[in-house]
């Protein structure tokens, strides 16, 4: 009934979505505060308040117009707030015309690859990886390349990377702040990726594109500031959306904001806006358009998250779990007590505890903890933790 690909990838694909359908049955068990999931990302908080008023004084107000097709790249009042926030942290100042608006990040992502890739061409990531990626590079008949971090930093290799880049090679996919490790990305690894990509384009004879997935960009703890990646590289595309930072994730509202250093800023609109019309998403959510627009200022409270990183974070690490200390989103990566890290996860349901293994990122011997979850249920499982940690030191 269905390809034979998409039954292949159903079989293989989501982890996240595995570990989910194992907690609703546990909790059917157990009841549902003595089962502890930390699988989804589903962000925990509601929107901020001025979003939900924002949105209000939309609807009662008579803005003629607002719900008709529109340009494909979206409105373009919208489209230049963006570009003003944007500017903020950037040497050279984008306008409307270098930001298309999207159906969330993955709208975003979909229509870059389907603008940029011809058949066989390569897109890299970089493991562990946000395991939707492979199937976006997919859909557009791109072949994903995978490079792992070090796993003592979580930043790229670059010496690897360096060596997997071919004539092929179309794009480099980063994602800072990191899902799922937190991690984000120094301007020193920057600096040094560009110069790679910079003396590597002129080897090969084409641009590669850097791709830099963003939608954790405002969810960073202790004052850390994630870089511009437009500061750093020349053909760079950031991909955005509000899912995470104004708790939208069922709203699908974001945005492509391509460098304004790009050789030729109108073709590569033209391609986003024909990809984003023929996808079939034709335009980003007009009314959300409009509220996000007014809320760029706005955020969930991160100081809530952060407080859930260090609840987690100081107690796995006092009772023996290694990891690096993230800097941002919701998540923490630490490593398995034993390689198998299906196992691992394995055993950790014998305690309601509900993880994700790295393998589900491309990254075996890890797992994932996703901390957008209600305080209490994290203290109640403390306890739970210590446990599966003791039950390795028998
Ligand atoms: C790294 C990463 N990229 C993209 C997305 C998709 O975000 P959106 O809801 O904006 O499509 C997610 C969602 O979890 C993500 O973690």
């Amino acid at each position: 009934m269905i390809s034979k690909e998409l039954q292949e990838n159903l079989k293989n694909s989501s982890w996240i979505r595995k570990m989910f359908v194992e907690g609703a049955a546990l909790k059917k068990i157990y009841g549902d505060d003595n089962v502890y999931d930390f699988s989804l990302g589903n962000p925990y908080f509601e929107p901020p308040a001025k979003v939900v008023k924002n949105l209000r004084d939309l609807v009662n107000s008579d803005q003629l117009g607002t719900h008709k097709y529109m340009d494909n790249a979206g409105f373009p009042d919208v489209r230049q707030k963006i570009a003003d926030d944007t500017n903020k942290d950037i040497i050279e100042p984008l306008t409307h015309e270098h930001v298309m608006m999207t159906v969330g990040a993955a709208g975003g992502m979909n229509v870059i690859m389907r603008t940029i890739l011809d058949p066989g061409q390569e897109v890299m990531i970089i493991a562990p990886y946000f395991a939707e990626y492979i199937f976006y590079i997919k859909n557009h008949n791109g072949v994903p390349v995978v490079v792992n971090a070090d796993p003592k930093t979580f930043e790229p290799d670059l010496a690897l990377l360096e060596s997997k880049i071919t004539s092929k090679t179309r794009a480099i996919i980063i994602n800072t702040p990191n899902n799922p490790t937190g991690v984000i990305y120094s301007e020193e690894m920057l600096k040094e990726l560009a110069s790679i990509i910079e003396r590597k384009e002129a080897e090969i004879g084409h641009e590669i594109f850097l791709i830099s997935d963003e939608p954790y960009k405002a969810l960073i703890y202790d004052g850390v500031k994630a870089p511009n990646i437009h500061n750093y590289f020349k053909n760079s595309l950031i991909v955005n959306s509000y899912s995470k930072s104004l708790g939208l994730a069922g709203e699908r509202i974001g945005y492509i904001a391509m460098n304004s250093k790009i050789e030729d800023v109108q073709m590569l609109m033209a391609g986003f806006a024909f990809a984003n019309r023929t996808l079939g998403f034709v335009n980003a959510p007009a009314i959300w358009q409009k509220v996000v627009a007014d809320s760029l200022d706005d955020s969930v409270d991160i100081s809530e998250y952060k407080k859930r990183r260090d609840v987690l974070y100081n107690h796995l690490t006092s009772i023996g779990f290694e990891m690096v200390k993230p800097d941002g989103a919701f998540y923490l990566f630490p490593k398995a007590m034993i390689e198998d890290d299906v196992a691992f996860v394995m055993e950790a349901k014998k305690y309601n505890l509900l993880l994700v293994p790295g393998s589900g990122f491309g990254f075996p011997g890890y797992f994932r903890i996703s901390y957008c979850v209600d305080m209490a249920m994290i203290e109640r499982s403390l306890d739970a933790f210590t446990k599966l940690a003791e039950s390795y030191k028998k």
